[in-house]
């Protein structure tokens, strides 16, 4: 469906070119069918170098013609972005939104029209192709809106299909997930160094064990509790670690971040109006 699909990508910085690479690569779209669009001249050249694309700094110019209408702006230059496409967007144009916090709505709002609007919560492992991107429609979008969008950020991990409401709390869950775990990489690291282990060794036997398992819980599909159990020798190591764990309340503080961002993205949203 995507192959026919012309694309503007409005914003394209960090998550708007990990996207273009990525369907780029996965031969979803031709590179003659991408425009990326931002305000600054050299990294223009950089994306047309690089990928191939048509790249421009006029926005409007962007969007005339495209299918799909990526809008990848930080959330506060938003308001300034949709107003400036308001005259430009054509209602039969499927607008996709990564921006944190956005509704669905709020952008329909803005743009003054009934534009069929998905919105992607991507995170950063989708620059190296394992992100994890919920995707919810609003009013006016259907499910072949839905796929389309879908199917982009499929190119770049796996994605997960939520209503609108849950937005927020996949913010707080996949969104802003890498960040938790790059703090448990790095506290196993510590705890290796402190036993002795150089810090690089640490480093790439820490990073690799979050990798493996990880792997493990989505290649077998098993319960983690269960690949818990399976590991947990009766009187071993591991089991005098879980003990530990749950004295200091690891569970808990997890499932604590998870709610406090979620609440946080709530907040944020509020105030966006
Ligand atoms: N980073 C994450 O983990 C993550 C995860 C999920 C969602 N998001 C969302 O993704 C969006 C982009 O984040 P990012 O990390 O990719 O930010 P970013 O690298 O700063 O990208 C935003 C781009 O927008 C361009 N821009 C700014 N004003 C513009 C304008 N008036 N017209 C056209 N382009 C304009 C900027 O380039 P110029 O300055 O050259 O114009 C910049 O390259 C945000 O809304 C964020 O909420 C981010």
């Amino acid at each position: 469906m995507l192959s026919k699909k012309k694309i503007a990508v409005v914003g394209a910085g960090h998550i708007a070119t990990a996207l273009v690479g990525g369907i780029l690569k996965a031969k979803l779209v031709e590179p003659k069918s991408v425009t990326a669009a931002r305000r600054s001249p050299e990294a223009l050249e950089e994306l047309k170098k690089r990928f191939g694309i048509h790249v421009t700094s006029d926005n409007r110019k962007a969007v005339k013609d495209a299918d799909i209408v990526v809008v990848a702006v930080k959330p506060q230059q938003a308001a300034a972005v949709l107003e400036e496409l308001a005259s430009s967007v054509t209602e039969d144009q499927l607008i996709v939104s990564v921006m944190a916090g956005l509704t669905t709505s709020w952008i329909n709002r803005k743009l003054g029209k009934a534009n069929p609007v998905v919105r992607a919560m991507p995170n950063t492992p989708m620059l190296v192709d394992a992100g994890a991107t919920p995707l919810a429609k609003g009013a006016h979008a259907g499910d072949e809106d839905l796929e389309l969008a879908r199917q982009l950020f499929a190119a770049v991990g796996t994605t997960e299909i939520v209503p609108e409401s849950l937005m927020d709390a996949v913010t707080g869950l996949s969104g802003s997930g890498p960040v938790y775990i790059y703090m448990v990489i790095e506290a196993l690291t510590d705890g290796g160094v402190k036993m002795g282990i150089p810090r690089a060794t640490a480093r790439r036997l820490a990073a690799q064990t979050v990798f493996g398992a990880a792997k493990l819980v989505i290649d077998t599909g098993k319960h983690p509790a269960i690949l818990k159990d399976e590991v947990t020798t009766p009187g071993g190591t591991a089991i005098a670690a879980v003990h530990e764990l749950e004295a200091k309340g690891l569970r808990n503080v997890l499932i604590d971040a998870v709610v406090t961002a979620t609440k946080r993205s709530e907040e944020l949203s509020k105030a966006a109006g």
